[in-house]
């Protein structure tokens, strides 16, 4: 079976009141109970990455679930994939941030040798939300002198205006 993206789009699940009260939790792991749907995800973020018009040397993907598609997108664009991980998880000389989620600051660490000054970033997470996140991923490419040219997501909550927080654009496949 092969599926379109408005057929991933529709994998996408909402659950009220998760994992507190007041919150609509969307949920991108049935996109993954589908090896074809994933495909199809991929094959999405990859052609926009293309159309850039800048090349995208390295694909950074944020704790946890940036890490699910993010070295499918490498992968298929034959580039490196970067993480970024919540803080005290990746061993020798790292960078760090510190970001605001809802709840208060956190820090963000990314491995200091694997960008390299000036090479061209696209950051990739399932879901831009106040965009505290994204701005330390986006603080620590800096701090390695690379340039960030496009932030994308599966899910983008406009309302929270996560991307004026960003320096560089920001693209979603749904917009909610
Ligand atoms: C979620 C989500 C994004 C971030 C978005 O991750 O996967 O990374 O929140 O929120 P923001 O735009 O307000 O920063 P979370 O920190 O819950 O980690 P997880 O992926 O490990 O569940
Ligand atoms: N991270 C922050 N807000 C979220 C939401 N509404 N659904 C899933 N992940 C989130």
């Amino acid at each position: 079976m092969s599926f379109t993206i408005e057929q991933v789009k529709a994998l996408v699940a909402e659950y009220p009141d998760f994992p507190e009260k007041g919150i609509l939790f969307r949920d991108i792991f049935p996109i993954f109970h589908h090896p074809a749907a994933v495909e199809c995800l991929v094959e999405h973020f990859v052609e926009r990455i293309r159309s850039l018009d800048k090349r995208a040397d390295v694909i950074v993907g944020l704790d946890a679930r940036g890490f699910l598609f993010g070295p499918l997108i490498a992968l298929k664009l034959n580039v490196p994939f970067v993480p970024v991980r919540k803080q005290g998880k990746l061993p020798g000389n790292v960078v760090s941030a510190t970001y605001v989620k809802e709840y208060g600051p956190d820090v963000f660490d990314m491995q200091a040798d694997s960008i390299k000054k000036g090479q061209n970033v696209v950051i990739v997470d399932d879901l831009l939300a106040t965009g505290g996140s994204c701005k330390g991923a986006e603080d620590l490419v800096a701090k390695l002198q690379g340039n960030v040219i496009l932030n994308a997501f599966v899910i983008k909550l406009v309302g929270l205006e996560g991307d004026k927080k960003l320096r560089a654009p920001t693209y979603a496949l749904i917009e909610c």
